[in-house]
């Protein structure tokens, strides 16, 4: 046991003298980073969509088929976050964006626990489960109502409102996907963390940022797609290996 733990702080020790050499700073988070707050992952042993059908609940068809069954699953979901926060490795990356000028925290998670553990250069590409989009003009707002009325409808012009989160088959929001094309493009140290590596175009995110010479970590409980080709992959609870970086 002590040979593996001394093991481990030896590659920490290395990767953080890799992380203070480094400029510009990338971490890629994915719903395992949440998973110690009490937030369900999407896939694994309890994932969601073990449970549910994700062409039932996830896909722009299915709000057309039925927003009430959209609507109800999601207020299921606002209320069963609204309670929790954020844990030591949402903490631990508020902490490191205040080390270095050029950090960006791009998190495919919609649950708002970054920002509320201090974060701040957060790009939410898969949106938020606490903001609602009109259907009908695409004004967006935020949204804490919890239990949110069934059906809500838009202030400005009372078309349907939707959760402001991308579903299966559309793609990420313009203006965000544009940052994090930039962010990973001249990043030099990518941190992932919490991510099976199986949605797209995420996944593709650390072959693009390697491709153009990041130097990629991944913290996860098991090897993923990712896994080939990062520089090192640290397997462990990601409440207990990020805050090893700071
Ligand atoms: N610490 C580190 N990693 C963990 C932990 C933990 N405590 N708990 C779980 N994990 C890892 C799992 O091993 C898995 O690789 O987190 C990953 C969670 O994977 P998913 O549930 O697939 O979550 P994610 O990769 O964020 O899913 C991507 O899929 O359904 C969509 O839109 C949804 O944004 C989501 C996207």
């Amino acid at each position: 046991m002590k040979g593996i733990m001394e093991e481990l702080s030896q590659r920490i020790e290395q990767l953080k003298s890799k992380l203070r050499d480094s400029r510009y700073i990338v971490a890629l988070t994915g719903a395992g980073i949440s998973a110690e707050s009490g937030v369900p992952t999407f896939r694994g042993e309890n994932g969601l969509w073990k449970q549910y059908r994700a062409e039932d609940l996830a896909t722009p068809e299915s709000f057309t088929r039925s927003p009430k069954l959209v609507w109800e699953w999601y207020n299921w979901r606002r209320q069963l976050i609204a309670p929790l926060t954020y844990n030591a490795a949402h903490r631990a990356l508020a902490e490191l964006e205040e080390k270095f000028p050029h950090f960006t925290l791009i998190t495919q998670n919609v649950d708002g626990l970054h920002k509320k553990a201090g974060s701040k250069n957060v790009l939410e590409i898969h949106g938020s489960i606490w903001k609602v989009r009109c259907t009908a003009c695409n004004h967006i707002s935020e949204n804490y109502e919890v239990p949110i009325k069934i059906l809500p409808h838009c202030k400005m012009c009372g078309g349907l409102l939707r959760p402001h989160v991308v579903w299966f088959g559309e793609p990420l929001p313009p203006d965000v996907s544009e940052e994090t094309q930039r962010a990973l493009g001249v990043c030099d140290f990518l941190m992932v963390i919490g991510t099976s590596g199986v949605v797209h175009p995420v996944a593709s995110f650390p072959y693009y940022a390697r491709a153009k010479g990041a130097f990629v970590v991944e913290v996860n409980l098991e090897r993923t797609p990712i896994s080939p080709i990062a520089h090192e992959t640290i397997l462990g609870k990601a409440g207990e290996i990020v805050p090893l970086f700071l």
